[in-house]
């Protein structure tokens, strides 16, 4: 088999082989293809698109390019769950515990923030002690013991990935559907859950800026689950505005705990209801899936799970009293108030903006190395469609004098208030 007569038969809108796409990426991890034939390839792959099966047998290949974990002693089914990135995405931090509240087991790796994203494993480091890096077998002990565990991505897990996604992003070759799709699904499969519920978020503030691509993209990747083995159900969640009111690292801890006592916002509650319900009846601890709901949305709102946080904080050398008082999560943080200009309605927020601005502040890194403050961030205090009048506070921002007056621009193009009050569909589409 030859690199160039793969790349070649690609270019031609050929289908691939099983074994060729194996060669392609096995030959790429271990040195064997060089960059300039897997650009060609990549660049092939953009333009002629793979099916179903290339792309199912893309991700297989990227799965076994390193570990694939065996979570079989932990009892039970496991499940876990995958946001494609969103901005104040703060739901894992809200469904693990949930989820182990509510008798389920979820075994989750986690990534941290690039961009105007932020990333779960960022977050828990908010919390002093917080320890995001556990042995298998402890993490497997943990998940039997208090049913969950959240720790990083191991670089053992999907290493084709990893040097195809940099390839990629010097390339022009990330928005490629098969591309993004087997990406995504090759860490998922090698992390070793049963039973997947993948968020892909959709809106201004999302990878997914139309409704159409992300119904494609879940399709596939509901399609790859599905043929490796997997229960896999994709939700399409407006990613219009921000989720919940908080952005930033030690901030969104902090609406995590206030929606695990039952006093969150309602789309965040609902977002972790949603996922929460498909992963209890896949884990067959409820029949249907508005069972589920009923029982995440119920326990949600009596504030049941919030102990079950600190236990999984706890479990992982977490320091609980610091988050029972939550004013440490702001810290020394100095604020600024920005408040609306005019009477009306909140008709639109550019979630990515704001995504940016958190960023500028030092929320987030514009680079991988960027070291980044985990207290400073946003706490926006209207969502689409409520009332604003003059004065109203829109957005809080905490800071430590760094980019605040590029965040404050940033902000103030980013929303605009009007006659209009339009109402959100949150859950836009379930596939399955
Ligand atoms: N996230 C991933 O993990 N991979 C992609 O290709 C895009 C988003």
């Amino acid at each position: 088999m030859e690199m160039v007569d793969i790349i070649a038969k690609k270019k031609y809108g050929q289908t691939l082989t099983k074994a060729e796409i194996e060669f392609v990426i096995d030959g790429y991890t271990n040195g064997r293809i060089p960059d300039y034939q897997m650009s060609a390839f990549l660049m092939a792959v953009y333009f002629q698109g793979m099916n179903s099966d290339e792309s199912t047998n893309l991700a297989m290949a990227m799965r076994d390019s390193g570990e694939v974990l065996d979570l079989s002693d932990i009892k039970g089914v496991k499940v876990d769950k995958h946001s494609t990135g969103g901005v104040g995405d703060k739901v894992s931090l809200v469904l693990a515990p949930l989820v182990a509240h509510l008798g389920a087991k979820l075994a989750k790796m986690s990534g941290r923030g690039l961009g105007h994203t932020g990333g779960t494993i960022d977050k828990l480091e908010a919390i002093p002690g917080f320890n995001v890096v556990l042995p298998l077998e402890k993490f497997k002990e943990q998940v039997n013991e208090i049913g969950c565990s959240i720790v990083g991505q191991s670089g053992d897990i999907a290493p084709a990935d990893k040097l195809i996604y940099a390839l990629r992003d010097v390339t022009a070759t990330v928005d490629s559907m098969p591309l993004i799709a087997s990406s995504i699904m090759s860490k998922k499969l090698a992390s070793g859950a049963d039973a997947i519920v993948l968020d892909v978020k959709v809106g201004s503030g999302a990878f997914m800026k139309t409704k159409e691509d992300a119904i494609e993209l879940s399709k596939l990747m509901v399609e790859i689950g599905k043929k490796a083995g997997k229960k896999v159900t994709a939700i399409l969640t407006s990613m219009d505005e921000p989720l919940g009111h908080k952005i930033g690292n030690s901030l969104e801890i902090y609406e995590a705990i206030e929606t695990l006592e039952g006093k969150g916002p309602e789309d965040l509650t609902e977002v972790v209801s949603v996922i929460t319900g498909h992963l209890l009846r896949d884990a067959k601890v409820v029949d249907t899936f508005e069972d589920g709901y009923k029982l995440a949305y119920k326990t949600l709102r009596n504030g049941e799970a919030l102990n079950a946080f600190y236990t999984f904080v706890a479990a992982q050398g977490g320091d609980v009293n610091f988050l029972k008082n939550k004013a440490n999560l702001i810290g020394d943080t100095k604020v600024e108030v920005i408040r609306a200009k005019m009477n009306g309605f909140l008709e639109k927020v550019d979630a990515l903006n704001f995504g940016i601005a958190a960023m500028k502040l030092g929320a987030g890194r514009m680079k991988k190395e960027d070291k980044i403050d985990l207290l400073v961030g946003l706490d926006l205090h209207k969502k689409i469609g409520d009332d604003v009048k003059i004065g109203d506070p829109i957005v809080t921002i905490y800071h430590h004098d760094k980019g605040l007056q590029e965040a404050k621009e940033i902000i103030e193009k980013s929303y605009v208030v009007g006659p209009k009050q339009i109402k959100l569909k949150l859950i836009e589409e379930t596939i399955v």
